[in-house]
């Protein structure tokens, strides 16, 4: 494993590594055991969109490692004004130990693995969130003991998160449920990778969706670079909700995840988010340790 690009890239023993690796160091955090497996190590933080929890989480995670992160923002940044992203990357490359890129294009996350010398870390593109559904894994297994043979149902847009827990909870051995309008279904690559899978649905249906699933998931109706597109959104994605109702039709003890930030009463109701708060802020918590997992497995 070179880079953390998406998910399609890892195998099911690369998911498993990373998922254990970051037990491990949630387990030594919580203990005040040292690891310092980046000592001397510089990781550049790119964001061309906001964030919350990926930059803290990196920040944070990279600091705990005994490294060094910087954030730079594109706007200061010279790609910010036009400067080539393969220049961007052989540049870095020459002061860095590893780079995180949150934007829009994933070719931008792909050139910069091309054209750098250094490991590339995905923190969001338009076409996926690798990062996140590593931690929405961990989480899962944290909760209920195991991955394999578990359902996932997912409720909302085919954007990044569908993506990438698409492929993420099949690589795993789950069974995935997918409930979008017919507009905004997955892209064919995931779709095309998906369907391999005899454990694999799409349906615009939440309703069938979410029948006996062990983990439901939900993600904004509009994503960052959509706000233009909020209201046709609203209207479009109108009965895609985690509500109480849904949850009837999951298994009784069926956890919600969410990776945040949630509108309440869009795609989920505050009473289902605030009755699942518990896994959703673990949820939120696992990015770091997931994070620090992948990070000690492309740098150390
Ligand atoms: N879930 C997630 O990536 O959050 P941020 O946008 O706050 O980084
Ligand atoms: N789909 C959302 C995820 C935010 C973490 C977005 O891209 O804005």
């Amino acid at each position: 494993m070179k880079h953390l690009l998406k998910m399609l890239d890892l195998t099911t023993e690369e998911i498993t590594e990373i998922l254990d690796l970051a037990d491990q160091l949630k387990y030594e955090l919580k203990h005040d055991i040292p690891h310092p497996h980046l000592k001397g190590k510089t990781l550049g933080m790119i964001f061309q969109k906001a964030s919350t929890r990926t930059r803290v989480s990196f920040e944070t995670g990279m600091y705990q490692l005994g490294g060094y992160p910087l954030f730079l923002s594109s706007n200061d940044l010279q790609i910010g004004r036009g400067e080539p992203i393969q220049d961007t990357a052989r540049v870095l490359s020459r002061y860095l130990s590893g780079i995180m890129i949150r934007t829009f294009e994933q070719s931008e996350v792909e050139a910069l693995a091309e054209y750098g010398s250094i490991p590339i870390i995905n923190g969001l593109t338009d076409f996926c969130h690798p990062c996140q559904v590593l931690a929405d894994l961990m989480t899962i297994r944290e909760f209920k003991g195991k991955l394999t043979g578990l359902k996932m149902c997912f409720i909302g847009d085919g954007n990044n998160m569908a993506n990438s827990l698409i492929v993420g909870c099949l690589k795993v051995g789950m069974a995935v449920s997918v409930a979008c309008p017919d507009d905004y279904q997955p892209p064919k690559e995931i779709l095309d990778f998906a369907n391999q899978y005899n454990c694999f649905e799409l349906t615009d249906s939440p309703v069938q969706a979410a029948k006996d699933a062990d983990v439901l998931i939900t993600d904004v109706w509009a994503s960052m670079g959509q706000e233009d597109e909020a209201e046709k959104r609203r209207k479009a994605f109108a009965g895609y909700q985690i509500n109480d109702e849904l949850m009837t039709l999951a298994k009784s003890d069926a956890m919600v995840l969410h990776c945040l930030p949630a509108h309440r009463e869009e795609e989920i109701t505050e009473k289902v988010f605030e009755a699942h708060s518990k896994e959703i802020f673990e949820e939120a918590e696992n990015r770091l340790h997931a994070q620090k997992a992948v990070m000690v497995k492309l740098m150390a």
